[in-house]
């Protein structure tokens, strides 16, 4: 190699090198997470309540639309209010389970000036029902097809995100997904308690990756907060939080067997953060379950233990809104916090879970925003949370405001849904 090529090598191996450590994929990697309990910052929550204001149902309502505004424009953009059309055909029904369970399958067809959109919601209910039934409705991270090892049930064709595990290939899922997901969903336990089971695939109403907040029920609202300039445009969870109440439309309109009035809204880890901000959304929602939800669940953010802002918003910056990184690493300066997010559902049922390996969604931080959030249950009439701390692994306090903590790792089995089954009971009184 000449001297010159060489140095011409050098330099240009230089320059990568450089470019290279301001990146955003080697800035990711040097995130160490704090879980250390003595390092947490010190931080002053924002108020729930109007500073110095009085607690009572009647200050709670400008209070709480005021909350409502503050989570949309500044973490995770506003869903549009505009027109679109709505329709519903049920694509196929029979027994599962050993006849235990009614399946459903439904299409629901969404359309606006701007196109033609589709989702496909799975019902499971108790065939020996004699009434229609309390309903836990929740999104999957890989399909219907997953939840259960049924022949019948159809197989996404939107975008996956990559896993061998769950049967995808190119980004497609295929047969060999199928119940590959089903510890996730116990739906003989849930009909044998005489309640019934809805999902969808969260990919079928907004797929899981950044292109700009253009794919997906985005696509179909072109005009609403379309480009850069609107840093307040809606999240991917958002648009899926937008996408559950279009579900909960058609369990409403169409599917008899559900009790429209006792639809719970639930969710594990992204999709748990999902579930809470929905229900904020949408009051027809009976109560909210979430699952290890975490930074952007409900761990309070100004903790920064586990995951925080600025990791978030790098690893997933299409999941909240452009404003929302204002707050990486400057979490003080938001004016709202996850306690607020549980308040927003008061005085409807709330379950806030974690599980004691979960570091990375800080059980401390959940427990505090499900704990902070009883005052406005209180002063709406009701028992915020009975539990004073943390409690230890595997207790579980059912109430109007619940919370358990689980022994093991980030997931939702048999032991979660157990207990949320005990918290649908106070549902279906
Ligand atoms: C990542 C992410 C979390 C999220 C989780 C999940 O770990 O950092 O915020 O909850 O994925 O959805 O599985």
């Amino acid at each position: 190699m000449s001297s010159q090529l060489f140095r011409a090598t050098l330099f240009f191996g230089l320059g990568l090198f450089v470019a290279g450590s301001c990146s955003p994929l080697l800035a990711q990697k040097k995130f160490v997470a704090n879980y250390d309990e003595s390092k947490v910052p010190s931080y002053q929550l924002p108020p729930i309540w109007q500073d110095d204001g009085e607690k009572t149902a009647e200050s709670w309502q400008p209070r709480r639309a005021e909350l409502m505004q503050l989570f949309g424009n500044q973490m995770y953009g506003t869903p549009p209010e505009s027109e679109f059309k709505i329709r519903f055909e049920e694509i196929e029904s029979g027994k599962s389970f050993d006849g235990k369970a009614l399946r459903q399958q439904f299409r629901v067809e969404l359309a606006t000036e701007a196109g033609e959109h589709s989702i496909d919601l799975l019902v499971f209910t108790p065939t020996n029902a004699t009434k229609p039934v309390p309903t836990f409705l929740g999104l999957s991270f890989f399909g219907n097809h997953t939840v259960a090892d049924d022949k019948v049930i159809t197989v996404t064709s939107s975008w996956c995100r990559s896993s061998k595990d769950k049967g995808v290939e190119d980004n497609r899922a295929t047969e060999a997904g199928r119940g590959t997901s089903k510890s996730r969903w116990p739906v003989e336990m849930i009909v044998d308690a005489g309640f019934g089971v809805a999902t969808c695939y969260c990919g079928d109403i907004d797929p899981d990756f950044d292109d700009g907040f253009n794919n997906g029920v985005h696509a179909l609202f072109p005009g609403h907060r379309p480009d850069a300039e609107h840093p307040d445009r809606w999240g991917t969870i958002s648009a899926w939080a937008w996408g559950l109440s279009r579900m909960l439309d058609c369990l409403q309109q169409e599917v008899k067997a559900v009790d429209g009035e006792r639809v719970v809204v639930i969710g594990h880890s992204r999709l748990g953060k999902t579930s809470l901000w929905t229900a904020a959304m949408d009051a027809r929602f009976a109560g909210a379950i979430s699952n290890d939800s975490g930074c952007g669940g409900a761990a309070l953010s100004r903790r920064a233990f586990g995951e925080t802002v600025e990791r978030i918003n790098t690893s997933f910056p299409h999941w909240f809104c452009g404003d929302f990184k204002r707050y990486n690493k400057n979490e003080s300066a938001l004016p709202i916090d996850q306690h607020q997010l549980v308040a927003l559902l008061a005085p409807r049922p709330v379950y806030v879970a974690s599980a004691s390996e979960d570091r990375w969604a800080d059980p401390k931080g959940e427990f505090l925003s499900a704990k902070l959030s009883s005052t406005v249950y209180e002063a709406l009439g009701h028992a915020g949370l009975k539990l004073e701390e943390l409690p230890p692994a595997n207790t579980a306090e059912i109430g109007r405001v619940s919370y358990h903590l689980r022994e093991g790792k980030h997931d939702i089995n048999a032991w979660d849904w157990a207990n949320y089954i005990r918290f649908m009971q106070q549902i279906a009184d």
